[in-house]
């Protein structure tokens, strides 16, 4: 199956919110939530596409030749490629009822722990998607990443214990899930966090914490101090906030100050291995991509998400070939090019 394939069967299955558009670019689904759009007038995910566009990458290939590894070391594990897939929440809502949260994570995390990468669950109001998909990550020995949503601290802490019968490599938390239309004025309550009462959350946790929704140094400060082991730079694909910047634009700043001290993840519009190297080189330590994987798993289920890495895992072979690293540590700030 190649990705056109995936992509011509993902049309036929995907209900009619979501195009499977040749590049996730945000345009088609602008401002369609639900759907797979973003919030207000809908240009956070086309901002966030676009600047990962406009970065450029420096080629240099008078350089020592031989094998490029893409392959990375997080969480004190050894992953094929730096790019993971991201969480996406209520899929037969957003993309139709071919597929729904328990069958959509079994599929997401079985695949991509098969093609040695992780992928990150999430969370919804029905408590059955978390045990779901805890159940998915215990299959695949705990490779997966159950994202939780910011509930009171009694809620977390009964998510906690139940994704650790899965022993996962680690445990995020949407903080910026405070801004989804659909978690106002719910009970248990769901919202924003004071940085005491999200340490008093990662002084609970077993396994490394990971702050997804950072978008500020200021926001990073806190993560840090709160004791978070990594942060996602992301502005859940501008489905919280309107007229944020895009996440290219914060990334650099935030990974100067945090880079070694926190594992800096990013996510937001990145769509080619090339967009992974430019991540990359802005100091990520990894980058997720989220709504690409719901195309392929609907266009293939094992197939669709397996072409998918792989045409992902070739651009940033054949970038890092024509850019001189040979290893994911020796990309650099130099090998891309910004106005
Ligand atoms: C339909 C939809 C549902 C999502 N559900 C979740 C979720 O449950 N938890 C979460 O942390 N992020 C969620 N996200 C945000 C993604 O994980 C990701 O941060 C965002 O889409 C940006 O990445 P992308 O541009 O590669 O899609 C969702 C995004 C979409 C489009």
């Amino acid at each position: 199956m190649n990705y056109q394939e995936v992509l011509a069967q993902a049309r036929k299955t995907l209900g009619p919110l979501c195009k499977a558009c040749p590049e996730c670019n945000g345009r088609a689904c602008r401002n369609t939530m639900p759907g797979p759009g973003a919030k207000g007038i809908g240009d956070v995910a086309i901002r966030n596409y676009d600047q990962w566009k406009a970065i450029r990458v420096n080629m240099d290939t008078l350089v020592e030749g031989g094998p490029v590894d893409p392959s990375v070391e997080l969480f004190g594990h050894h992953f094929a490629y730096p790019f993971f897939a991201g969480p996406v929440g209520a899929v037969s809502l957003h993309y139709g009822e071919a597929y729904n949260d328990q069958s959509y994570n079994e599929i997401v995390v079985r695949a991509c722990a098969k093609n040695g990468i992780l992928a990150f669950t999430g969370d919804g109001v029905d408590p059955h998607v978390m045990e779901a998909a805890t159940e998915a990550i215990m299959k695949q020995t705990g490779c997966g990443i159950p994202t939780i949503k910011p509930w009171n601290q009694e809620t977390v802490q009964s998510k906690f214990e139940l994704v650790m019968q899965a022993s996962p490599v680690a445990i995020a938390m949407d903080i910026d899930a405070a801004g989804l239309p659909f978690l106002k004025n719910m009970t248990p309550p769901a919202g924003s966090k004071s940085t005491a009462e999200l340490k008093a959350i990662i002084d609970q946790c077993p396994v490394p914490f990971i702050v997804k929704g950072i978008m500020t140094l200021k926001g990073a400060k806190k993560a840090y101090e709160a004791g978070a082991s990594a942060i996602v730079v992301s502005n859940h694909g501008g489905r919280v906030l309107d007229q944020c910047p895009s996440t290219a634009e914060v990334l650099e700043k935030i990974a100067q100050a945090y880079k070694g001290k926190m594992t800096i993840l990013v996510d937001g519009g990145i769509r080619s291995g090339v967009d992974v190297f430019k991540a990359l080189a802005l100091g990520a330590d990894g980058v997720l991509i989220a709504r690409p994987f719901v195309t392929a798993l609907y266009g293939g289920e094992d197939a669709g998400v397996q072409t998918y890495i792989q045409k992902i895992a070739d651009e940033l072979v054949d970038t890092m070939q024509m850019c001189g690293a040979h290893r994911i540590s020796e990309i650099t700030r130099e090998m891309i090019w910004t106005d």
